[in-house]
């Protein structure tokens, strides 16, 4: 006999529907969970040996329930037919062309996830939306439900915003800070909301399964997010301060956090903030203000991403006047590629930003990321915003070992906080480099005074040389 709790299907196999219905599965061994996407390449890889994403601790829960209560498949439909909740965890990018191009968020996948529920559906179903979402989505979703569904099948629509951050998301999802559940505020609203908390329940404390109306629960994911991106900004902001008074952010940053309204997570200095997020949903934010003819309060959110542009470009430049005002045809290796750790995610990265300007200079760029794919590096370098595939082969060089990656390169830029760039054996490293050799470190993780006591140059973010 199968599982005898509820039914879930996912609609989507991405970097937040695959992990948290792999955790609810491992979790929930009484609920069966499918996760379908149109992409069947990426259902594949969920059903191989290699999963399309890499997380800390994700094969061994995935390879714990495949097969049991856990079921990739390209089979939309009958994931539809067979569930009683299911999450739409569809992309909802930037817009790129149309209204609100570059600003709002695009809504055409959720939309016709949402239709093909419609369509597909032969009894009552929980829809809840997953995806980050522009306030009052859910009002759409349920007029689309509403409109092209027989008389007899109800729809109720969820709003459970995620809250996990990559790189950390099997922990996050393991023990998270809360849990968050909208609805409409009817009987039939608060019981779906039951439902789904009832499934949460299964390894989350009650306390921090919190409930709330659907338009608040919509935007307290945007507002979570605009928070923090909002705090790297500005200790971004006081970087610059500091390198321009001989301050030292990390100081400054400590001595702020111990302060229990501030908070020590979160403050670290950096080369921007990148991955699919941050920015996407700032904008959306910046979106629904000026619709709302909030023009200030546009201008107040729309700054954060401006800083973190800002933070990107000093960050070049300063690579560029510490090598003497010009890297054309230098060599320069650049250690990591994702947007933080422990992830192969590379969606808004600094080091696409940096690595453009370092090919526009004619700079000849080496890099080594220890989880990014070859194929994602040339993708991200020849997209059209960024370079051509003639300059991507002239200029960059991807390379499987940082001591390869920097060997007769006149710096290193450091660009991801990966662990191992703390355990390099640096003084091998200077050895192979042409000298003066530089260090650029854009997240400050590594110990400048030992790197200057072996001969190198080094210049951090957020403190003078
Ligand atoms: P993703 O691009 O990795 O995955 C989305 C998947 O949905 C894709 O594989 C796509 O093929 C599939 N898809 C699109 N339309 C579909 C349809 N109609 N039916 C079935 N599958 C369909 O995106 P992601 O990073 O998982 O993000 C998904 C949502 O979650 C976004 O709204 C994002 O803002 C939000 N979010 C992301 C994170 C994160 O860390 N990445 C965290 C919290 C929230
Ligand atoms: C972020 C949020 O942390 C999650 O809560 C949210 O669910 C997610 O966005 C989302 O909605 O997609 P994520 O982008 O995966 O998660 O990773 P973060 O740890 O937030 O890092 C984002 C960027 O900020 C990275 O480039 C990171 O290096 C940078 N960062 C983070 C800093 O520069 N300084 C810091 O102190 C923290």
């Amino acid at each position: 006999a199968g599982p005898s709790g509820p039914k879930i299907c996912c609609l989507g196999a991405g970097y937040v529907g695959g992990p948290t219905c792999a955790v609810i599965a491992f979790k929930c061994p009484d609920v069966q969970v499918t996760i379908v996407d149109l992409n069947a390449d990426r259902i594949a890889a969920w059903n191989s040996d290699s999963l399309p994403i890499f997380e800390p601790g994700l094969d061994e829960i995935v390879k714990a329930r495949r097969g049991k209560n856990l079921f990739f498949s390209a089979d939309v439909d009958k994931g539809i037919l067979e569930a009683d909740l299911i999450f739409v965890s569809v992309n909802t990018p930037t817009k790129k062309t149309g209204v609100g191009a570059g600003f709002a968020a695009d809504l055409a996948y959720v939309e016709a996830a949402t239709r093909r529920i419609a369509r597909v559906a032969t009894s009552s179903k929980i829809v809840i939306e997953k995806s980050t979402v522009p306030c009052r989505t859910a009002e759409s979703m349920r007029a689309i439900l509403e409109a092209n569904s027989s008389g007899d099948i109800r729809f109720d629509i969820l709003s459970n915003p995620e809250f996990l951050a990559e790189g950390t998301a099997i922990s996050d999802l393991m023990h998270p800070d809360r849990v968050l559940i909208g609805s409409l505020q009817t009987a039939e609203g608060r019981k779906a909301q039951l439902a789904l908390a009832d499934v949460y329940a299964g390894w989350v404390p009650r306390e921090k399964i919190i409930t709330m109306g659907l338009w608040s629960s919509e935007l307290s994911k945007l507002a979570a997010n605009a928070l923090l991106a909002q705090r790297i900004s500005s200790v971004n902001a006081l970087s610059a301060i500091c390198e321009a008074t001989g301050a030292d952010v990390d100081e400054v940053a400590y001595a702020c956090g111990l302060d229990s309204r501030i908070g020590p997570k979160f403050l670290k200095a950096s080369v921007g903030f990148g991955g699919s997020c941050f920015q996407k949903d700032i904008l959306n934010l910046v979106y629904l203000s000026e619709s709302l003819h909030l023009p200030e309060v546009a201008e107040y959110w729309r700054q954060v991403v401006s800083l973190n542009e800002y933070q990107k470009l000093r960050f070049s430049e300063l690579v560029i006047r510490r090598l003497f005002n010009t890297i054309t045809h230098k060599h320069i290796a650049v250690f990591g590629f994702a947007f933080k750790k422990n992830t192969g995610d590379t969606r808004e990265s600094p080091a696409i930003t940096l690595v453009k300007h370092f090919i526009q200079e004619q700079a000849f760029v080496h890099i080594y990321d220890p989880k990014v794919e070859q194929s994602q590096i040339e993708a991200d370098l020849t997209h059209p915003d960024v370079g051509t595939l003639h300059q991507y082969k002239n200029y960059v060089t991807i390379h499987t070992c940082p001591y390869d990656a920097s060997k007769a390169v006149d710096a290193i830029v450091v660009m991801t906080e990966w662990d191992e760039f703390q355990q390099l054996d640096y003084q091998r490293v200077y050895k192979n480099m042409n000298k003066p050799a530089f260090i650029f470190d854009g997240r400050l993780i590594l110990d400048a005074k030992k790197l200057r006591g072996i001969g190198f140059q080094v210049e951090v973010i957020g403190r003078q040389a």
